[in-house]
């Protein structure tokens, strides 16, 4: 709540285009905030400045009288830069979603909710609507796009770990990047590989407007009745919305997309797989976490190597390959 704060402020922005540390009565003023705030803000920043979002500097100031003073600027750290409006990747959107006024309510139900048979996630039984068909009202747009914001963020991270899988995406022809929003990752995948011909399907409210390229093409669909058949299948960021059974679905329909290239075919999921022995506490918690938004978001999940292995092979897949990427996700190759 501190750095959504600092965010909706603009105290990043402010740093950020200063081009230099900056000092607790500069920011007070260039941001306008009423005199009687001070002490507030300044308590603001200390939390952040403790959990990393700034770093702080002190620096020796000449006073009138020649005297000299020590000053204290606050400065931007790789994890603030992540927050900086109009720099690519910026996740300021992760707020407007996760911290949405109806995803904060839903804790106020969840006692009712551990009372329940339904199998619903938090949001659903809280609402009476899944968190999907929240974002897809016609009313919702503006935190649809906000929604499509922090995908695209998230997916712009990927360039760091695609660098390392060009074999995953070696001799495709043709790709479809199933729920691929956007189109964030196709377009990474097309800078590396400019002759696959990657097909992004999405519900129409994502895709409708969008317009692709010779090689990138934009398809309304609904992945849970067709997908569109190509050499291979991204699936990023999506079998963890869904339980076992709904992505059994999605897993079969691909298999079917990817048919007609035989043994060759193949799927990418990119998503977690949780490890609770890694030595790693921090990031194990942070998958842990994600596993608590997918429960209560989307009545998902997120699974680790065990369940991974239990559903490709319900899909009817005999093989798969699992390589740690971007720290806390995975990418598993799964062959027909
Ligand atoms: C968590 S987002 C992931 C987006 C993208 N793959 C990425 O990583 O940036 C899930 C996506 O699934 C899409 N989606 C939900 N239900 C769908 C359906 N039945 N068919 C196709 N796409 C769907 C949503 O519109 C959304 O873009």
């Amino acid at each position: 709540m501190a750095l959504k704060s600092a965010v909706e402020l603009g105290v990043i922005d402010v740093i950020h285009k200063h081009g230099k540390p900056m000092t607790l009565s500069e920011l007070v003023s260039s941001l306008k905030l009423h005199p009687s705030k001070v002490s507030v803000f300044y308590r603001f920043l200390r939390l952040l400045t403790h959990n990393g979002f700034f770093a702080k500097t002190t620096v020796l100031k000449a006073k009138e009288d020649e005297e000299v003073e020590e000053e204290t600027t606050y400065a931007l750290t790789p994890p603030s830069m992540l927050l900086i409006n109009g720099e690519s990747p910026c996740f300021t959107t992760l707020f407007n979603v996760i911290l949405h006024p109806s995803a904060m309510d839903m804790w106020h139900s969840s006692k009712k909710w551990f009372g329940e048979e339904k199998e619903l996630g938090l949001y659903e039984s809280a609402t009476g609507e899944t968190f999907f068909d929240f974002l897809n009202k016609d009313s919702e747009t503006y935190i649809l796009s906000m929604f499509q914001g922090f995908m695209a963020a998230d997916s712009q991270m990927m360039k760091f770990a695609l660098k390392d899988c060009n074999h995953v995406f070696e001799g495709l022809e043709s790709l479809v990047d199933v729920a691929g929003g956007t189109g964030v990752v196709s377009k990474l995948i097309l800078e590396a590989f400019p002759n696959i011909k990657c097909t992004v399907l999405d519900q129409p409210q994502v895709v409708a407007n969008l317009s692709g390229t010779q090689n990138l093409n934009f398809v309304c669909g609904d992945m849970f009745k067709f997908i569109p058949p190509a050499d291979a299948v991204l699936l990023k960021w999506v079998l963890h919305d869904w339980n076992d059974e709904l992505c059994l679905k999605i897993l079969k329909n691909c298999k079917e997309a990817i048919s007609g290239k035989g043994k060759k075919g193949k799927i990418i999921i990119i998503d977690i797989s949780i490890d609770e022995t890694s030595e790693d506490r921090e990031l194990t918690e942070l998958q842990l976490h994600f596993d608590l938004v997918m429960m209560t978001l989307h009545n998902g999940k997120e699974r680790n190597k065990k369940e991974w292995i239990k559903l490709i092979y319900d899909a009817g897949f005999t093989n798969y390959n699992i390589t740690p990427i971007c720290g806390f996700k995975s990418l598993i190759e799964v062959y027909p």
